[in-house]
């Protein structure tokens, strides 16, 4: 192992966003047939090796044989430093991501670690009893060492990986790559593929059963109004964005990924939104996996608790209660499932929209695929919106990319791109 090496993994391993990426090119790697293991198994062999080659603490020296030399020397090894910065490293990663932890400590990772406890301590208790002159530094050293070795030692742990390929497989965050690579953002290696408007989603994994839960999977339209930002970011760049019905939060962490980038002063402005607790759960978990926290935040709205009246213009958030101020730019997919919806999502864009200049993105597949898409613009001029309607196939087929992929897609389906205004 080499010290650039780990340099590499400590970059590339850094943030929830980086840790996915890089489990996302590893297991491609190990179904290719060109990593056992994937991941982990090469993170606890970097552990193996670092230990091995940390001479003081392999081979039979009792504690007895032990001296405050040896000690000394433990504690200013340069090897032991890379031991320890790959303990650390592996402490992160799994507190970041718990799967990796899991299949890092049933790699073999345990027992290494509890050679090393073990010899930690041994040293612990030399050191305290030598009639050598003690150095608090290194005392100090000794127990910061051994404190971080038992964060990641768990005596309990079987052996033997706790998930198939396709478990893992499973696990890893969907990944959509929705617009053109930007400078600097891919691994001079090839292999780390973190283009800044890769976007990564987890979907709610509990089984889907009721319309309520339809936010847990992602849908076309997502997709769709989400490459029509990055390939247009002047319509949203330094304006107050809300997205509703959110579901995975694809379209707003666009956004939110655009504010990121840009250098528009105006950054904390892009509110998702959705009615189901575990979807915005889900979407909190999906702003901190795509490293946009600064720029984005969510909040609960509900379609049915908005007036359609509110003529200065202000939403109800659901958690508090609290009226809002209304927004610029108001994002929507796929977010009409029955008649009322329809009725609810107008209102909602009437009290959430800025008069005039403020301008909803909305994008729905047709009346065949979608119960009450039908009434949609009506409602909407019925509460004094203005509506401008396009046939997405009319704008550019590269906007359909990756739709099939989705739960939501149906072969033959027509989507709508709505621009609504509020006069
Ligand atoms: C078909 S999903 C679309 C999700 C996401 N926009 C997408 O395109 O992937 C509809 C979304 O609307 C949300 N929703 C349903 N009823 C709602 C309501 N009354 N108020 C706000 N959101 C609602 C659901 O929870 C779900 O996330």
């Amino acid at each position: 192992m080499t010290t650039d090496k780990l340099a590499t993994l400590e970059d590339h391993l850094s943030s929830p966003r980086q840790i996915s990426l890089t489990r996302i090119d590893y297991a491609a790697k190990r179904s290719s047939g060109k990593a056992d293991g994937g991941l982990p198994a090469m993170l606890v062999s970097m552990l193996s090796d670092a230990h091995n080659s940390s001479i003081h603490l392999d081979g039979d020296n009792t504690p007895a044989d032990a001296t405050i030399n040896v000690i000394n020397e433990f504690c200013s090894d340069s090897s032991i430093d890379n031991l320890f910065r790959i303990i650390s490293l592996l402490a992160k990663v799994s507190q970041l991501d718990n799967t990796l932890g899991e299949e890092i400590s049933r790699a073999g990772s345990q027992a290494i670690l509890k050679r090393l406890v073990d010899r930690i301590k041994e040293y612990i208790t030399i050191y305290e009893t030598s009639t050598n002159e003690p150095s608090e530094e290194l005392l100090d050293k000794l127990m910061d060492y051994l404190d971080l070795t038992c964060e990641l030692y768990s005596p309990t742990q079987a052996r033997g990986m706790p998930f198939t390929n396709e478990e893992i497989e499973r696990r890893l965050p969907l990944v959509y790559n929705l617009g053109p690579a930007v400078p600097g953002g891919e691994g001079g290696d090839g292999e780390h593929h973190d283009h800044g408007t890769t976007i990564l989603i987890s979907q709610v994994t509990v089984r889907q059963s009721s319309q309520g839960d339809v936010g847990y999977v992602m849908w076309p339209s997502a997709i769709v109004l989400s490459r029509w930002l990055l390939s247009n970011p002047q319509h949203i760049l330094g304006k107050s964005v809300l997205e509703i019905g959110a579901g995975c939060g694809l379209v707003g962490i666009a956004a939110a990924r655009l504010f990121a980038q840009s250098n528009c002063e105006k950054k904390k402005c892009v509110t998702i939104t959705d009615v189901n607790d575990l979807v915005i759960d889900n979407i909190a978990k999906n702003i901190v996996l795509n490293d946009v926290s600064e720029v984005a935040c969510v909040a609960k709205l509900d379609f049915y608790e908005q007036t359609g009246n509110n003529e200065s213009g202000k939403w109800i958030e659901g958690f508090t209660f609290e009226y809002r101020d209304p927004v610029e730019v108001i994002l929507a997919a796929d977010i009409i499932c029955q008649p009322s919806d329809a009725v609810a999502a107008a209102k909602t864009i009437y009290d959430a929209l800025v008069p005039t200049t403020g301008r909803a993105y909305v994008v729905c597949a047709d009346s065949e695929h979608r119960f009450g898409i039908e009434i949609f613009q009506e409602e909407c001029e019925r509460v004094g919106l203005e509506v401008t309607t396009t046939n997405v196939a009319d704008m550019s087929e590269d906007l359909l990319s990756d739709c099939h992929s989705t739960s939501g897609y149906v072969d033959g389906m027509n989507l709508t791109f709505y621009e609504v205004q509020k006069k």
